[in-house]
C-alpha cells in the first residue's frame, strides 16, 4: 500500500528511511533529511505486508502545472522489486489529479538509468550535492 504517513510512528519511519539511504552514507547529521517545510508537500510511504515503510518519495509543486519529485529512497535490501517504480506512478497518477503537466526531478547519477525507464529525459546536469554527487535534471510530460 502506498500512502502518506499519519502517525508519529509512520513519520519516524519515513524520515528514517530518507535519512539512511540519502544522508548517512555521507556523514550528514540527522535532520538533513528533512526540509522546513514539509507540511507543504505531500508523502508517499509504500508500506509492505507487516506493515513497514520500505519506500519513500515526496512530490512537491513548483510552478502551477509543474511538479517535483523528491527524496525517492527504497530501503536497501528491497530494491529492484519494483517499489521505486509503483512509487513514482502513484505520484504521476496523483499529479495528474492535480492538474500537474509535467514532473521535473535532480536524478542523482545512480538513480539515472531508473529514471530513464519510466520515461524521464535527460534536460542538464544540475547540481553537486555534498561536493561529490552529480545531479541530472530530467523531465517527463504528463500524458492526461
Ligand atoms: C533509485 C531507487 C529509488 C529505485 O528504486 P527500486 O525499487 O530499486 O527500483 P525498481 O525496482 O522499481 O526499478 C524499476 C526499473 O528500473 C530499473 N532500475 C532501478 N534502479 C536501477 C539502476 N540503478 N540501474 C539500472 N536500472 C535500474 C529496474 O531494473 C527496473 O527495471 P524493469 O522495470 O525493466 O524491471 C532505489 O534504488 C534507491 O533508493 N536507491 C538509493 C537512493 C537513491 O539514489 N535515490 C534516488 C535519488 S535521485
Amino acid at each position: 500500500m502506498i500512502r502518506s504517513p499519519q502517525n508519529e510512528t509512520e513519520w519516524q519511519a519515513y524520515y528514517e528511511l530518507r535519512y539512511q539511504l540519502l544522508r548517512a552514507p555521507w556523514g550528514q547529521v540527522k535532520g538533513s533529511e528533512q526540509t522546513a517545510d514539509e507540511a507543504q508537500h505531500q508523502h508517499f510511504a509504500f508500506f509492505n505486508d507487516a506493515n513497514q515503510i520500505i519506500g519513500v518519495g515526496r512530490l512537491d509543486q513548483t510552478a502551477p502545472n509543474v511538479g517535483q519529485v523528491r527524496f525517492m529512497a527504497v530501503a536497501a535490501n528491497q530494491q529492484g522489486k519494483g517499489i521505486g517504480k509503483a512509487i513514482m506512478e502513484k505520484m504521476e497518477k496523483v499529479s495528474l489529479t492535480l492538474g500537474y503537466e509535467k514532473i521535473i526531478l535532480h536524478a542523482r547519477e545512480v538513480a539515472r538509468p531508473f529514471y530513464d525507464k519510466l520515461g524521464y529525459q535527460l534536460v542538464a546536469p544540475s547540481h553537486l550535492l555534498f561536493g561529490e554527487i552529480q545531479h541530472y535534471l530530467m523531465e517527463k510530460t504528463l500524458d492526461a
